[in-house]
């Protein structure tokens, strides 16, 4: 191995680096060690090892955090969008808990694992029957990660489950659809719902990886990561990541070309062209854009971006993302045609012109 390589006991608890945690009984045997190598994805290399140091979301974070301090965790559903750090806010918080025992005591499953209803009948029923020593107060944790991908046959079985070892065991289940979850199971938990991360969060967060791996950015750099990224972390992280092995400079258009979206520069050009009510120049910058090789829905999802940050009179916004959305519509019930684009064009040129006089 090279130099750049450390090994790093995940047992230890001296180990400054965070790494991935280790969860279930499963991995033991493959992940006693974990090697972070310069190529180790950030995301895993920065993902958070305490609640303390998980971004935004202060309220859900808060109560887990005063669920963790008591030492009494009721059953708990964690909803929200994809990488808001859902996942990793129940591996903190059963860490936290269980601390020595994280590993006999926890079991995580997630869409990888088989999760049928036989799987509940047999792995997680025992897993709830097994003993292990624990300090008092404290109970077991089943982590189901990506609970909304569980078929309702697995969810039924798991209702007389839950209630049964509820002396010894708890559950935390994450997912992104709540509604996914059969009532019945979200009668038995505590929800908590996280939300998007909004972009100081991001910022921050970026700021400190960045330094920490020494990257040399631009300001601009970062702000087009997060204007790529709209509130996903590991979104955020990864995009910093490819911009800086791709280029090794972070600036907007390094970021634009890994991110492979429509440069809102041009976009926002174009808005000011139909504001202009100037059709033509409008349309060649679509056609640009349309040559490059972006669908309608990429030119779209910029468009809809960049037009809520523009500045213009309210009405006028609110009517152009009306009509901006009434073409994303039209695309994703199937027309993805650039006649679609250049008929927003031609109507964004209509309001513009009919609210001057
Ligand atoms: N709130 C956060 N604070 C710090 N890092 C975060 C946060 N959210 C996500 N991350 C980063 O993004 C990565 C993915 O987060 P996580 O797996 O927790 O997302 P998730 O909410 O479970 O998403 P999904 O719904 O796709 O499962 C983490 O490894 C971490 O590096
Ligand atoms: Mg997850």
């Amino acid at each position: 191995m090279s130099e750049d390589v450390d090994m790093i006991d995940v047992n230890s608890s001296t180990t400054k680096e965070n790494h991935p945690p280790t969860h279930s009984k499963e991995s033991d045997a493959t992940s006693k060690t974990t090697t972070v190598t310069k190529h180790t994805p950030w995301l895993e290399k920065y993902r958070p090892t305490k609640l303390d140091d998980i971004v935004g979301n202060e309220e859900a974070v808060s109560r887990l955090a005063h669920f963790a301090r008591q030492g009494n965790l009721p059953n708990i559903i964690i909803s929200g969008p994809p990488g808001c750090g859902k996942t990793t806010s129940v591996l903190c918080l059963a860490r936290q808990m269980l601390g020595e025992s994280f590993r006999e005591a926890v079991l995580e499953m997630n869409a990888s694992n088989d999760r049928g209803i036989d799987v509940v009948r047999t792995k997680i029923k025992m897993f709830a029957q097994s003993k292990v020593s624990l300090p008092k107060g404290r109970h077991k944790i089943i982590i189901l990660d990506e609970a909304d991908s569980m078929t309702e046959g697995a969810q039924q079985a798991l209702r007389r489950t839950m209630e049964l070892y509820s002396k010894t065991t708890r559950f935390a289940l994450a997912c992104n659809a709540s509604d996914k979850i059969i009532e019945p199971i979200q009668s038995r938990c505590a929800m908590l719902r996280y939300s998007k991360l909004n972009d100081e969060q991001l910022l921050k967060r970026l700021i400190e990886i960045a330094k920490a791996e020494q990257v040399s950015y631009t300001s601009e750099g970062l702000e087009a990561i997060i204007f790529t990224a709209q509130g996903d972390m590991r979104q955020a992280i990864n995009n910093l990541q490819s911009t800086v092995f791709g280029f090794g400079h972070v600036n907007s258009e390094n970021v634009f070309k890994v991110c492979d979206e429509p440069h809102p520069i041009l976009i926002r050009d174009m808005i000011g062209k139909c504001l202009k009510c100037e059709l033509d120049e409008a349309y060649k910058a679509m056609n640009h854009l349309w040559r490059l090789g972006y669908t309608a829905e990429d030119i779209l999802s910029v468009i809809m971006r960049v037009t809520k940050t523009y500045e213009m009179s309210e009405f006028m916004q609110l009517e152009f993302i009306r009509e901006i959305g009434l073409t994303y519509m039209r695309v994703s019930q199937g027309v993805q045609s650039q006649l679609q684009l250049s008929s927003l064009l031609a109507r964004l040129c209509q309001k513009a012109k009919t609210n001057a006089h």
